[in-house]
């Protein structure tokens, strides 16, 4: 086991080390990646993952990526960054926060004089990127907390943690926030099929936080909040539309119903870098189709019998109409989605 630090991602200057997410909760390793090609790759395989997790990571391989490039011309650098840019934009199609990264290291770069200046800027970028994204969820997680009340009940899904923000976490962020100030919370904790974000990794990250919390199954969560268990449901974004359409871990609309049925506040934490002005509405957002094998299989051994078809969208939407707020770093946003969200981004 290796044991560096508690830092999901981090810039060493000429490579990127990361912690692996797909070998929490029993083993902690750190993996160095030199090349943008092995970045990409553990975004498509979730070694990293999150939505503001996957941000910092691609600004970061698009830096590593160019200092790599040898090219004699800045037209020629331009052109070659643009290839490692669209690998990297290719890994996942659902977080916001990766493709809106990638165009602001596109900007940097298409701004620059030369080529060593554009490769420095590249990598101040990134490290700026990486700083906002903590700063913005670290304030959202503030604000946020704001809504816990002292013997909160939350229940959350996947994770929505420091691992998946490099910062303090949204979702998480406001509970751990909220417990900071001497609220005492509890929470109940879905596992997440198929990864099972939630049994491993929110888990470990409340186990480290000291915060009580409660592992149940997916299909649990109906029992729980119709028993009256849960004071509130706090999760995630992936990305949000312009009329607040909220993409999250598949299973999180079903939350939303189930909290509008029984009259349970849903709220949803996310920095504005989640958010998609450009998309009117949630049926725009493109979802991310994984492999059947992720449920057919639980890490690495078959559940179902062989040649079993299974289908495996990673997330679903949960319209604007079942939440209750969105909490951002610019502040909270109550109902008027369209309008309140405009500008903010
Ligand atoms: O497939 P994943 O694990 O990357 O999905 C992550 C989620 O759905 C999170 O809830 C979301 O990115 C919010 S993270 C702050």
């Amino acid at each position: 086991m290796i044991k560096v630090n508690d830092q999901p991602i981090e810039w060493l200057g000429d490579k990127v080390r990361i912690l692996d997410q797909t070998r929490l909760p029993h083993e902690e390793v750190y993996l160095e990646f030199e090349s943008y090609q092995d970045i990409a790759s553990a975004i498509s395989e979730l070694k990293i993952r999150g939505a503001p997790a996957i941000g910092v990571a691609g600004a970061y391989a698009v830096a590593l990526g160019a200092l790599g490039v040898e090219a004699k011309s800045r037209d020629e650098f331009l052109k070659r960054l643009r290839g490692i840019s669209q690998t990297i934009v290719n890994t996942r199609p659902t977080a916001k926060n990766l493709f809106l990264a990638i165009e602001r290291m596109q900007g940097v770069a298409e701004a620059g004089k030369d080529v060593e200046q554009i490769k420095k800027a590249l990598v101040d970028k990134a490290v700026k990127i990486h700083a906002e994204e903590a700063e913005a969820i670290r304030k959202l997680s503030q604000l946020g907390a704001e809504l816990i009340k002292d013997g909160f009940a939350i229940l959350t899904h996947c994770n929505a943690g420091p691992l998946a923000t490099t910062g303090y976490g949204t979702a998480l962020g406001v509970i751990k926030y909220a417990r900071e100030q001497g609220k005492k919370v509890k929470v109940f904790v879905t596992e997440t099929r198929p990864l099972l974000q939630g049994a491993r990794l929110t888990t470990w990250e409340l186990k480290k936080a000291g915060i009580p919390f409660t592992l149940i199954t997916d299909s649990m969560a109906g029992y729980f909040i119709n028993r009256g268990e849960i004071d509130c449901v706090m999760v995630g974004a992936d990305r949000i539309a312009a009329n607040g359409d909220t993409a999250n871990k598949i299973g999180t609309y079903t939350l939303a119903v189930l909290a509008r049925e029984n009259g349970v506040p849903f709220y949803v934490a996310a920095p504005t870098t989640t958010l998609d002005p450009t998309l009117a509405s949630g049926d725009e957002i493109p979802i991310e189709q994984r492999s059947p094998e992720e449920v057919t299989h639980i890490q690495g051994v078959s559940l179902a019998p062989d040649g079993t078809q299974a289908a495996n969208p990673a997330f679903d939407v949960t319209p604007h109409r079942y939440l209750t707020a969105i909490i951002t770093e610019k502040g909270i946003i109550q109902e008027l989605y369209s309008e309140r969200l405009k500008g903010i981004e």
